[in-house]
């Protein structure tokens, strides 16, 4: 890769690194002159890497146990976080909401204070939270909810908006990431997100099955007629965690293909569900 992006000597964690984006981000990373790249996975990924953590993100000892060994001391500073991790609506909505939504944003503020100066926070979201403007009341209730237990407690006592899960999960993650962007700047950090139309991965066939063939089918040929790579969403994601985009922060980018846009224009019609 030309030294535009260059990671050499930068300390990187990735969470979720082991298969799909993360593993084609871990990938990319590499080639990129990464040297310090640490996985927080609850496997342990193929890739060599400087460090692999085991990691489940739906549980707050384990993150901390997490942080503490990457705040360990005489460990560099942590330059770049990608909370990358997540799992679809095939499992318990609590599981959804405790790895996609409370551990990410618990790894983000225990690391935060100790990222170095000028370092960036990127968060791999979705398309399927692009309707958070219709419940941004209840996701701020969410969001502003003090500790883990408080946040589960939350999530099981509102059933109805959190549904299955993923997609409210992910418009947490949008939100999130807009929320916390005053904040990264008072530690001259950024935080953004990549939010991807469906991708080629191992979790590809579990959101066929919850949110059916059709819908993600019609996504696909809507936008750029062939289903994302891995690696169409590793390069958004080094980017936003790169210094090329020193001055892009709580931005939710949308990665596509230009299925939204298509859609936001009227130039598609909604799918045939038959
Ligand atoms: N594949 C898609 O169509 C798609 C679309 C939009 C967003 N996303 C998001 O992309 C991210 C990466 O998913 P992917 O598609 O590469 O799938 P994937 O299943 O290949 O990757 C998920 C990674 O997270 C890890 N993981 C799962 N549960 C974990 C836990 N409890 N703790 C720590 N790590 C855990 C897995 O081992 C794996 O490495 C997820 O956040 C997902 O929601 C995926």
């Amino acid at each position: 890769m030309s030294g535009l992006i260059d990671f050499s000597g930068k300390r990187v964690v990735v969470t979720g690194g082991y298969s799909g984006i993360g593993a084609a981000l871990v990938e990319l990373l590499c080639d990129a002159g990464a040297d310090q790249i640490v996985v927080l996975d609850i496997k342990e990924p193929q890739a060599s890497v400087a460090e692999f953590i085991e990691t489940d993100m739906g549980n707050p000892t384990s993150i901390d146990a997490a942080v503490a060994r990457l705040n360990a001391d005489g460990a560099p500073a942590v330059d770049v976080l990608f909370n990358n991790a997540g799992v679809a609506a095939t499992l318990p909505a609590e599981t959804v909401m405790r790895v996609n939504t409370l551990g990410l944003k618990r790894l983000t503020e225990r690391l935060l204070p100790t990222i170095a100066s000028g370092g960036a926070i990127v968060n791999t979201a979705s398309v399927a939270g692009n309707r958070w403007p219709e419940h941004l009341q209840q996701i701020n209730g969410l969001l502003d909810t003090e500790g883990w237990d408080e946040g589960v407690s939350w999530v099981a006592g509102n059933a109805e908006v959190v549904a299955d899960g993923y997609a409210f999960s992910k418009e947490c993650v949008q939100v999130y990431t807009m929320r916390m962007a005053k904040t990264a700047t008072e530690h001259r950090l950024r935080i953004n997100s990549i939010c991807p139309s469906p991708v080629d991965t191992p979790l590809l066939p579990a959101f066929r099955e919850t949110m059916t063939d059709e819908i993600i089918d019609w996504s696909i040929e809507a936008g750029a007629g062939r289903v994302a790579t891995p690696q169409d969403q590793a390069r958004a994601l080094i980017f936003l965690g790169s210094d090329m985009a020193s001055y892009v922060n709580g931005v939710n980018l949308v990665v596509d293909g230009g299925f939204g846009a298509a859609l936001l224009m009227g130039q598609v019609a909604l799918p045939n569900l038959g």
